[in-house]
Protein backbone atom coordinates (compact mmCIF):
# COMPACT_ATOMS: atom_id res chain seq x y z
CA UNK A 1 0.00 0.00 0.00
CA UNK A 2 1.36 3.54 -0.76
CA UNK A 3 1.97 5.53 1.71
CA UNK A 4 -0.43 8.36 0.73
CA UNK A 5 -3.09 5.56 0.49
CA UNK A 6 -2.85 4.80 4.47
CA UNK A 7 -2.94 9.10 4.90
CA UNK A 8 0.41 10.08 5.64
CA UNK A 9 1.83 12.90 4.37
CA UNK A 10 4.66 12.94 2.36
CA UNK A 11 6.29 15.88 -0.52
CA UNK A 12 5.27 13.78 -3.13
CA UNK A 13 1.91 12.65 -2.52
CA UNK A 14 0.54 15.87 -0.90
CA UNK A 15 -2.14 16.90 -2.68
CA UNK A 16 -3.58 13.22 -2.72
CA UNK A 17 -3.19 13.10 1.08
CA UNK A 18 -5.42 16.39 1.49
CA UNK A 19 -8.20 16.02 -0.92
CA UNK A 20 -8.34 12.54 0.30
CA UNK A 21 -9.57 13.61 3.18
CA UNK A 22 -12.57 14.84 1.58
CA UNK A 23 -14.10 12.02 0.24
CA UNK A 24 -17.13 12.62 2.21
CA UNK A 25 -17.85 16.38 1.33
CA UNK A 26 -21.19 17.03 1.71
CA UNK A 27 -21.10 19.46 -1.35
CA UNK A 28 -19.98 18.65 -4.45
CA UNK A 29 -18.97 22.11 -5.66
CA UNK A 30 -16.77 22.79 -2.54
CA UNK A 31 -15.25 19.52 -2.69
CA UNK A 32 -14.78 20.40 -6.62
CA UNK A 33 -13.12 23.56 -5.55
CA UNK A 34 -11.26 22.73 -2.53
CA UNK A 35 -9.53 20.35 -5.23
CA UNK A 36 -8.65 22.91 -7.50
CA UNK A 37 -7.10 25.41 -4.83
CA UNK A 38 -4.99 22.33 -2.83
CA UNK A 39 -3.71 21.11 -6.43
CA UNK A 40 -2.84 24.73 -6.92
CA UNK A 41 -1.66 26.32 -3.80
CA UNK A 42 0.66 22.54 -3.30
CA UNK A 43 2.17 23.52 -6.85
CA UNK A 44 2.73 27.47 -5.72
CA UNK A 45 4.75 26.19 -2.73
CA UNK A 46 6.41 23.51 -3.91
CA UNK A 47 7.61 26.10 -6.99
CA UNK A 48 8.57 29.01 -4.82
CA UNK A 49 9.92 26.80 -2.00
CA UNK A 50 9.07 29.28 0.92
CA UNK A 51 10.91 29.80 4.05
CA UNK A 52 9.93 29.29 7.50
CA UNK A 53 10.15 33.03 7.39
CA UNK A 54 8.69 33.84 4.27
CA UNK A 55 5.56 31.17 5.12
CA UNK A 56 4.53 33.71 8.22
CA UNK A 57 5.31 36.74 6.33
CA UNK A 58 2.46 35.81 3.64
CA UNK A 59 0.64 34.94 6.93
CA UNK A 60 0.74 37.71 8.89
CA UNK A 61 0.08 39.45 5.25
CA UNK A 62 -3.50 38.04 5.48
CA UNK A 63 -3.99 38.65 8.93
CA UNK A 64 -3.37 42.20 8.20
CA UNK A 65 -5.63 42.53 5.43
CA UNK A 66 -8.97 40.72 7.35
CA UNK A 67 -7.68 42.76 10.28
CA UNK A 68 -7.77 46.14 8.23
CA UNK A 69 -12.13 44.46 6.90
CA UNK A 70 -14.41 46.76 8.56
CA UNK A 71 -18.47 47.50 7.78
CA UNK A 72 -16.93 50.08 4.60
CA UNK A 73 -13.61 48.97 4.38
CA UNK A 74 -13.06 45.55 2.45
CA UNK A 75 -9.37 44.85 1.88
CA UNK A 76 -9.77 41.08 0.54
CA UNK A 77 -12.12 42.72 -2.07
CA UNK A 78 -9.18 45.55 -2.86
CA UNK A 79 -6.46 42.38 -3.15
CA UNK A 80 -8.76 40.77 -5.46
CA UNK A 81 -8.95 43.55 -7.29
CA UNK A 82 -5.04 44.81 -7.47
CA UNK A 83 -4.45 40.69 -8.06
CA UNK A 84 -7.39 40.95 -11.71
CA UNK A 85 -9.14 38.24 -9.64
CA UNK A 86 -12.34 40.81 -9.66
CA UNK A 87 -11.80 41.64 -13.13
CA UNK A 88 -11.12 37.80 -14.31
CA UNK A 89 -14.47 36.98 -12.37
CA UNK A 90 -16.33 40.38 -13.70
CA UNK A 91 -15.46 38.45 -17.54
CA UNK A 92 -16.60 34.84 -16.66
CA UNK A 93 -19.68 35.89 -15.44
CA UNK A 94 -20.72 38.95 -17.95
CA UNK A 95 -19.59 37.24 -21.10
CA UNK A 96 -21.79 39.70 -23.57
CA UNK A 97 -23.31 39.12 -26.85
CA UNK A 98 -21.77 40.97 -30.07
CA UNK A 99 -23.06 44.28 -29.70
CA UNK A 100 -23.48 44.46 -26.22
CA UNK A 101 -21.25 46.73 -23.97
CA UNK A 102 -18.95 45.26 -21.72
CA UNK A 103 -19.04 45.62 -17.94
CA UNK A 104 -15.99 46.40 -15.28
CA UNK A 105 -15.78 46.06 -11.69
CA UNK A 106 -18.21 47.54 -9.54
CA UNK A 107 -15.89 48.99 -6.51
CA UNK A 108 -16.49 49.49 -2.90
CA UNK A 109 -17.93 53.31 -3.32
CA UNK A 110 -21.63 52.43 -4.61
CA UNK A 111 -24.67 53.03 -2.44
CA UNK A 112 -27.85 51.61 -2.80
CA UNK A 113 -29.84 54.28 -1.99
CA UNK A 114 -28.86 57.36 -4.15
CA UNK A 115 -31.83 59.76 -5.24
CA UNK A 116 -34.14 59.70 -8.30
CA UNK A 117 -33.57 62.43 -10.08
CA UNK A 118 -35.20 64.10 -12.89
CA UNK A 119 -33.15 64.01 -16.78
CA UNK A 120 -30.81 66.68 -17.16
CA UNK A 121 -30.36 67.41 -13.20
CA UNK A 122 -27.06 68.31 -11.60
CA UNK A 123 -25.23 65.41 -9.31
CA UNK A 124 -22.45 67.75 -8.81
CA UNK A 125 -23.45 69.43 -5.07
CA UNK A 126 -20.10 70.69 -4.08
CA UNK A 127 -19.40 73.04 -7.23
CA UNK A 128 -15.91 71.94 -7.78
CA UNK A 129 -14.46 71.05 -10.62
CA UNK A 130 -15.20 71.06 -14.17
CA UNK A 131 -18.71 71.25 -15.60
CA UNK A 132 -19.55 68.46 -17.90
CA UNK A 133 -22.66 67.53 -19.58
CA UNK A 134 -23.41 63.74 -20.20
CA UNK A 135 -25.77 62.22 -22.10
CA UNK A 136 -26.78 58.89 -24.50
CA UNK A 137 -29.02 56.41 -24.89
CA UNK A 138 -29.71 52.76 -23.67
CA UNK A 139 -30.11 50.71 -26.27
CA UNK A 140 -30.80 47.06 -27.37
CA UNK A 141 -28.39 44.81 -29.62
CA UNK A 142 -30.63 45.51 -32.08
CA UNK A 143 -30.16 49.49 -32.00
CA UNK A 144 -33.91 50.05 -30.51
CA UNK A 145 -33.71 52.49 -27.33
CA UNK A 146 -34.88 50.97 -24.53
CA UNK A 147 -37.67 52.98 -22.18
CA UNK A 148 -38.12 52.00 -18.64
CA UNK A 149 -34.09 51.71 -18.35
CA UNK A 150 -33.17 52.96 -14.89
CA UNK A 151 -29.40 54.79 -14.56
CA UNK A 152 -27.89 54.72 -11.71
CA UNK A 153 -24.33 56.68 -11.71
CA UNK A 154 -21.86 57.76 -9.37
CA UNK A 155 -17.92 59.25 -9.46
CA UNK A 156 -15.71 60.71 -7.69
CA UNK A 157 -15.44 64.39 -6.47
CA UNK A 158 -12.59 67.18 -8.02
CA UNK A 159 -10.25 65.71 -5.43
CA UNK A 160 -10.38 62.39 -5.82
CA UNK A 161 -12.85 61.48 -3.11
CA UNK A 162 -15.80 59.51 -3.15
CA UNK A 163 -19.01 61.58 -0.66
CA UNK A 164 -18.75 58.30 1.26
CA UNK A 165 -14.91 58.59 2.08
CA UNK A 166 -15.70 62.14 3.30
CA UNK A 167 -18.40 62.37 4.93
CA UNK A 168 -19.17 65.81 6.76
CA UNK A 169 -17.06 67.01 3.90
CA UNK A 170 -18.96 66.43 1.08
CA UNK A 171 -22.76 66.62 0.61
CA UNK A 172 -24.57 63.19 1.39
CA UNK A 173 -24.99 61.68 -2.10
CA UNK A 174 -22.75 64.08 -4.09
CA UNK A 175 -22.12 62.72 -7.24
CA UNK A 176 -24.44 60.25 -7.16
CA UNK A 177 -27.79 60.20 -9.06
CA UNK A 178 -30.53 57.92 -10.39
CA UNK A 179 -32.22 58.40 -13.71
CA UNK A 180 -35.15 57.13 -15.53
CA UNK A 181 -35.12 56.59 -19.79
CA UNK A 182 -38.26 57.74 -21.03
CA UNK A 183 -39.53 55.98 -24.75
CA UNK A 184 -36.69 57.43 -26.66
CA UNK A 185 -33.77 55.74 -24.73
CA UNK A 186 -32.45 58.76 -24.28
CA UNK A 187 -30.75 60.04 -20.52
CA UNK A 188 -28.48 63.08 -19.97
CA UNK A 189 -27.08 64.39 -16.67
CA UNK A 190 -25.17 67.18 -15.78
CA UNK A 191 -21.44 66.41 -13.71
CA UNK A 192 -17.86 67.46 -13.63
CA UNK A 193 -14.78 65.73 -15.12
CA UNK A 194 -13.84 63.55 -12.98
CA UNK A 195 -10.20 63.01 -12.33
CA UNK A 196 -7.86 59.94 -11.50
CA UNK A 197 -7.76 59.02 -7.60
CA UNK A 198 -5.92 56.62 -5.52
CA UNK A 199 -7.59 53.34 -4.24
CA UNK A 200 -7.75 52.95 -1.00
CA UNK A 201 -3.92 52.41 -0.19
CA UNK A 202 -3.47 53.31 3.42
CA UNK A 203 -3.21 49.50 3.86
CA UNK A 204 -1.61 46.21 3.28
CA UNK A 205 -2.93 46.51 -0.15
CA UNK A 206 -1.39 49.54 -0.66
CA UNK A 207 1.84 48.35 0.71
CA UNK A 208 2.02 45.21 -1.43
CA UNK A 209 1.86 47.67 -4.38
CA UNK A 210 4.29 49.54 -3.06
CA UNK A 211 6.96 46.84 -2.77
CA UNK A 212 6.39 45.44 -6.45
CA UNK A 213 6.87 49.25 -7.71
CA UNK A 214 2.89 49.37 -8.41
CA UNK A 215 1.07 53.24 -8.30
CA UNK A 216 -2.31 52.53 -6.59
CA UNK A 217 -4.07 55.39 -9.02
CA UNK A 218 -7.48 54.14 -11.05
CA UNK A 219 -7.72 56.24 -14.11
CA UNK A 220 -10.57 58.95 -14.33
CA UNK A 221 -14.25 57.30 -14.73
CA UNK A 222 -17.63 57.49 -14.30
CA UNK A 223 -19.77 54.30 -12.55
CA UNK A 224 -22.97 53.07 -14.16
CA UNK A 225 -25.29 50.78 -13.04
CA UNK A 226 -27.87 50.04 -15.51
CA UNK A 227 -31.15 48.02 -15.29
CA UNK A 228 -34.13 47.28 -17.40
CA UNK A 229 -36.64 44.43 -17.26
CA UNK A 230 -36.06 41.88 -19.53
CA UNK A 231 -32.63 42.60 -19.93
CA UNK A 232 -28.96 41.65 -17.92
CA UNK A 233 -28.01 44.26 -15.58
CA UNK A 234 -25.34 46.04 -16.87
CA UNK A 235 -22.32 47.31 -14.28
CA UNK A 236 -19.61 49.43 -15.58
CA UNK A 237 -17.57 52.34 -16.27
CA UNK A 238 -16.57 54.90 -18.87
CA UNK A 239 -12.64 56.38 -18.74
CA UNK A 240 -10.85 59.13 -19.94
CA UNK A 241 -8.95 58.11 -22.63
CA UNK A 242 -6.35 61.39 -21.95
CA UNK A 243 -5.90 60.41 -18.16
CA UNK A 244 -2.36 59.64 -17.37
CA UNK A 245 -3.38 55.97 -16.16
CA UNK A 246 -5.45 55.24 -18.51
CA UNK A 247 -3.06 51.89 -19.23
CA UNK A 248 -2.14 51.38 -15.70
CA UNK A 249 -5.44 51.53 -13.52
CA UNK A 250 -4.77 49.42 -10.60
CA UNK A 251 -7.56 47.25 -10.93
CA UNK A 252 -6.88 46.18 -14.33
CA UNK A 253 -10.75 47.93 -15.28
CA UNK A 254 -10.31 49.58 -18.35
CA UNK A 255 -11.45 47.82 -21.78
CA UNK A 256 -10.86 49.77 -25.32
CA UNK A 257 -14.79 49.71 -25.48
CA UNK A 258 -15.38 51.75 -22.22
CA UNK A 259 -12.61 54.96 -23.60
CA UNK A 260 -15.46 58.04 -23.82
CA UNK A 261 -14.83 60.58 -26.01
CA UNK A 262 -14.54 63.82 -23.25
CA UNK A 263 -15.33 67.14 -25.55
CA UNK A 264 -14.05 70.08 -24.60
CA UNK A 265 -16.62 72.99 -25.31
CA UNK A 266 -17.07 76.51 -26.36
CA UNK A 267 -20.50 77.40 -26.61
CA UNK A 268 -21.93 80.10 -24.64
CA UNK A 269 -25.80 79.40 -25.58
CA UNK A 270 -25.51 75.70 -24.41
CA UNK A 271 -23.62 76.73 -21.39
CA UNK A 272 -26.39 79.31 -20.42
CA UNK A 273 -29.44 76.89 -20.91
CA UNK A 274 -27.33 74.33 -18.72
CA UNK A 275 -26.21 76.79 -15.74
CA UNK A 276 -22.78 76.50 -16.47
CA UNK A 277 -20.26 79.19 -16.28
CA UNK A 278 -18.23 79.03 -19.11
CA UNK A 279 -16.65 76.26 -21.03
CA UNK A 280 -17.52 72.63 -20.28
CA UNK A 281 -16.91 69.03 -21.35
CA UNK A 282 -19.59 67.25 -23.34
CA UNK A 283 -19.31 63.29 -23.49
CA UNK A 284 -21.66 61.24 -25.51
CA UNK A 285 -22.05 57.93 -24.76
CA UNK A 286 -24.62 54.90 -25.82
CA UNK A 287 -25.21 51.71 -23.36
CA UNK A 288 -26.09 48.61 -24.83
CA UNK A 289 -28.51 46.05 -22.55
CA UNK A 290 -28.04 42.42 -23.77
CA UNK A 291 -31.55 40.29 -23.73
CA UNK A 292 -31.94 38.10 -20.69
CA UNK A 293 -30.41 34.64 -21.95
CA UNK A 294 -29.23 36.48 -25.22
CA UNK A 295 -26.06 34.55 -26.58
C1 LIG B 1 -13.69 52.35 -7.78
O1 LIG B 1 -13.62 52.60 -8.94
O2 LIG B 1 -14.48 53.00 -7.12
C2 LIG B 1 -12.79 51.29 -7.17
C3 LIG B 1 -12.70 50.06 -7.76
C4 LIG B 1 -11.89 49.08 -7.21
C5 LIG B 1 -11.18 49.36 -6.06
C6 LIG B 1 -11.26 50.61 -5.47
C7 LIG B 1 -12.07 51.60 -6.03
FE1 LIG C 1 -14.40 54.59 -8.98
Amino acid sequence: MATHEKGFFTEDDSVAVVTGRNINARDERLKQVMEVITRKLHEAVKEIEPTQDEWMQAILFLTRTGQTCNEWRQEYILLSDVLGVSMLVDAINNRKPSGASESTVLGPFHVADAPELPMGANICLDAKGEDMFIEGRILDTSGKPIADAVIDVWQANDEGFYDVQQKGIQPDFNLRGIFRTGPDGRYCFRAVKPKYYPIPDDGPVGQLLGQLGRHPYRPAHLHYIIKADGYETLTTHIFDPDDPYINSDAVFGVKESLLAKFNRMHDPARAQEYGFAGDFWDVDHDFVLARKGET
